[in-house]
C-alpha cells in the first residue's frame, strides 16, 4: 500500500510506525503538517491509498480527509476526545488507558473507530509512557487498522461501541497542575508532575523564580529524614543535578526546570537541570550523594548491581542527553566496573532512552555564558563522551553487553556498539547518524564501530540515508545482535538470564581470548587513537569552522523551531524522480 504518514514532526510514534510499515513492505512517505496547502500537495504528488496521522497538532482539512481515508492516532480509549489526552489519565489515576485509530471527519477524535488498543497503566512520566505503552498500543493498532482497511473493511461509528469509557474533556490548564506544597503528598506532586512531563512542566517556582518543573522522583525516606523539621514545598539537598524538595508527607528529588520567559529573554529559556539553572542556591545544599551499590528505591542517575556473575550498569540520563559531567561520571563508573569479579558486563542505558549523545541543551547554554562557548563545550562533550566510549571498547577482561531498554540515537546508538553485544527489544528505534543535526560528522569511534558490524558500504548508506531504524531492521544487518523481547517489559530479565549463561559458559575463557585477540589485531591496522584523532577533525570543522550548519540546527532543536520544510530523505514524494530511482540527478 502506498501509506502517506502525515506529522507534526517526526517524532518517535511517528519513526516507529515509519520502520513497522516499511517493514512489512508498505511504500511509506512522510510529510510534516506545515500548512493545508502543502499537505494538500504533498497528497496530490505521492497520490496515497490511506494517510495516517500519528501526531497532530492541528485538524487535518477537509479537502483531504473528504477524498482520502485519513487514520488519526487518538492516545485514548474509545469514546475519549479532547486535547491532552494522557495528562488526563495520568492526572486521573486511570488503571487502564489506550490508543483508538479513528477515521478522520468534521469533529475532532469523533470519526468512526478503525482499531484500539488497550495497556495497563504505570506510574511513569508522560513522555515514558507515551513511548512505550502508547507507541506500542498504536502499532499495534494502525496495524489492525490498516489491514481491515486493505480488505474492505468499514469503522465502526462511536454510537455503536460497546463498553464505552472514555468521554469529552476540556483541554487540561496549569491551573489544573498547579502544586499545593503544604497539602499535596508526594504521590500527588509526582502525579501532576509525571503528567506534564517533557512538554509543557508544572509551572511552580524553585528559589523564587518561576520556573516549569520536570524530571520528579520518589524520595527514600531515609533521604529526607534529616529534613523532617523543614517546611513542605522547602529545598533541602542536592544529588547529581537535582534537588530534594519536601512535599506534605515526604519529598521528591526534582532533576529538571524552565524558567519561564520574561521580557528580557530573547529566547525561551531552556530545559536544564535545576543545578544548572540555579548552581549558586543547590551549591549551598548539603549533598545527598548516592553510591553506586544501593538499595533499588534510592533514586541517583548512575546504578550498578552484581546479579549471578554479571555487573549491570544503568545510566537513566534525562532524554538520554550526556553532559560533559554525565559522561565523565559514566567513565568513572564503567571503570569501577572493570575492577568488579564480574565476568560479564551489562550496560542498560537508561529506562526511555538509551542514549542521544551529547547534551545539547547544555551546549546550546554555554553559548549564553560569557566565559565560554558553545563550541568549547560541544569539544569538551565529544571528548568525554569519547573517552567513555573508548573505555568500554578497551574493557578486555570481561564481555561487554549493550542491552537497549528505550532508543538510542547519534553518538548514543555509537556508544551501544562499543559493546562486545548489542540487544534490545523489538520496540526500539535506533537512529545510528549525526547528518541531521547541521551535518555533523559525528564521533564516538563510529568509523571504526559501525563498518567492523555492518561493513564499509552499509555504513555509509546508513549514515548518509539518515533513516531510522527498527531493532529488528539492526538485528538483520549486523547492527545489533538479538532481539529479545517483542516489548520492554521482559527484556531485563531476559537479558539478564542470557548474561549469567555466557559469564558461566564452558567456552567463555575462548570468547575471551577472542575478544582480547581481535581488539590487538584491530589495534595494529590502526590504532582507536587514529579513528578518533580522524572524526575529531572533522568535528572541530563542525564546531569552530566557517560553516555554521551544527550552531543553527542545535539552535533549532532546542528552541523547538516549527519545521518549514520536510527533509527530502523522508518526502519520497518529493524526490525528483531519476534520483529515487538512482539515475543520475
Ligand atoms: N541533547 C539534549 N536533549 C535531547 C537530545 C540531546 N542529544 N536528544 C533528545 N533530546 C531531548 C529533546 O529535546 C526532547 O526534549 P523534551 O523532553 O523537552 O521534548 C526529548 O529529548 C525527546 O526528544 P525527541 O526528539 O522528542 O525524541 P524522539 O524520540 O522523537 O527523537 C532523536 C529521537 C534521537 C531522533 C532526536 O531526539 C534527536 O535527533 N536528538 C539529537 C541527537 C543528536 O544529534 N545528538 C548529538 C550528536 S551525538
Amino acid at each position: 500500500m502506498k501509506i502517506l504518514l502525515l506529522a507534526h514532526s517526526f517524532n518517535s510514534l511517528t519513526q516507529r510506525l515509519f520502520v513497522e510499515l516499511r517493514g512489512r513492505a508498505h511504500e511509506v512517505s512522510v510529510e510534516f503538517d506545515i500548512a493545508d496547502s502543502v499537505s494538500e500537495e504533498a497528497v496530490a504528488l505521492f497520490a496515497p491509498d490511506l494517510i495516517v496521522a500519528p501526531f497532530l497538532k492541528r485538524a487535518i482539512p477537509a479537502s483531504i480527509w473528504q477524498r482520502h481515508v485519513c487514520l488519526v492516532v487518538h492516545p485514548g480509549i474509545v469514546g475519549d476526545r479532547g486535547p491532552s489526552a494522557l495528562d488526563w489519565a495520568i492526572m486521573r489515576g486511570e488503571q487502564e488507558w489506550g490508543v483508538t485509530v479513528l477515521q478522520a471527519n468534521a469533529e475532532m477524535d469523533g470519526g468512526d473507530i478503525w482499531a484500539q488498543a488497550v495497556f495497563p497503566m504505570r506510574r511513569a512520566k508522560k513522555s515514558g509512557l507515551y513511548r512505550n505503552e502508547v507507541t506500542s498500543a498504536a502499532v499495534r493498532a494502525v496495524l489492525e487498522a490498516i489491514a481491515g482497511f486493505g480488505s474492505g473493511g468499514t469503522p465502526l461509528p462511536l454510537s455503536l461501541a460497546t463498553n464505552v469509557r472514555g468521554t469529552f474533556h476540556a483541554p487540561i490548564g496549569q491551573a489544573h497542575r498547579r502544586i499545593n506544597w503544604s497539602s499535596d503528598s508526594s504521590t500527588a506532586v509526582l502525579t501532576k508532575i509525571h503528567a506534564a512531563d517533557g512538554f509543557p512542566g508544572v509551572l511552580d517556582s524553585l528559589f523564587g523564580v518561576a520556573c516549569y518543573l520536570y524530571d520528579a522522583h520518589a524520595a527514600t525516606r531515609q533521604a529526607w529524614a534529616t529534613f523532617a523539621d523543614a517546611a513542605p514545598g522547602d529545598v533541602v539537598a542536592r544529588r547529581d543535578h537535582a534537588v530534594l524538595r519536601r512535599t506534605a508527607d515526604g519529598a521528591i528529588w526534582i532533576g529538571h526546570a524552565r524558567p519561564v520567559q520574561t521580557a528580557d529573554d530573547a529566547d525561551k529559556p531552556l530545559k536544564l537541570p535545576v543545578a544548572d539553572w540555579f548552581a549558586a542556591q543547590c551549591a549551598a545544599l548539603p549533598e545527598l550523594p548516592a553510591p553506586l551499590m544501593r538499595p533499588d528505591a534510592e533514586w541517583g542517575e548512575l546504578r550498578y548491581r552484581e546479579e549471578g556473575g554479571v555487573g549491570l550498569l544503568s545510566f537513566d540520563f534525562y532524554n538520554g542527553a550526556m553532559s560533559t559531567a554525565q559522561c565523565r561520571r559514566l567513565r568513572e563508573a564503567v571503570a569501577f566496573a572493570r575492577t568488579r569479579p564480574v565476568r560479564v558486563l551489562v550496560l542498560l542505558g537508561g529506562e526511555d532512552f538509551f542514549s542521544n549523545g551529547i547534551h545539547l541543551n547544555r551546549i546550546e547554554a554555554s553559548a549564553h555564558r560569557s566565559d565560554d562557548s558553545a563550541a568549547d563545550e560541544s569539544w569538551r562533550n565529544i571528548n568525554a563522551i569519547d573517552d567513555l566510549t573508548e573505555e568500554i571498547l578497551t574493557a578486555t577482561d570481561q564481555i561487554t553487553i549493550s542491552v537497549l531498554r528505550g532508543n538510542a540515537g547519534a553518538g548514543g546508538a555509537f556508544l551501544a556498539l562499543a559493546s562486545d553485544l548489542a540487544w534490545a527489544h523489538g520496540g526500539v528505534v535506533l537512529n545510528p547518524h549525526y547528518k541531521n543535526m547541521g551535518n555533523l560528522y559525528g564521533s564516538e569511534y563510529w568509523t571504526y564501530l559501525l563498518p567492523r558490524r555492518v561493513g564499509a558500504d552499509a555504513a555509509r548508506d546508513i549514515i548518509s540515508n539518515r533513516f531510522p531504524l527498527s531493532a529488528q531492521q539492526a538485528c538483520e544487518i549486523g547492527l545489533i545482535d538479538a532481539v529479545l523481547a517483542p516489548e520492554a517489559c521482559g527484556l531485563e530479565a531476559q537479558a539478564l538470564r542470557l548474561a549469567a549463561e555466557l559469564a558461566a559458559s564452558d567456552d567463555f575463557a575462548e570468547r575471551l581470548a577472542a575478544k582480547r585477540d581481535r581488539r590487538r589485531r584491530d589495534e595494529a591496522e590502526k590504532p582507536l587513537q587514529a579513528y578518533r584523532d580522524e572524526e575529531l577533525l572533522r568535528m572541530r570543522r563542525n564546531f569552530y569552522g566557517f560553516d555554521p550548519s551544527y550552531h543553527v540546527a542545535r539552535y533549532h532543536f532546542v528552541q523547538k523551531v516549527p519545521h518549514a520544510w520536510t527533509p527530502r530523505h523522508l518526502a519520497l514524494h518529493r524526490v525528483p524522480r531519476q534520483k529515487e530511482t538512482g539515475v543520475a540527478s
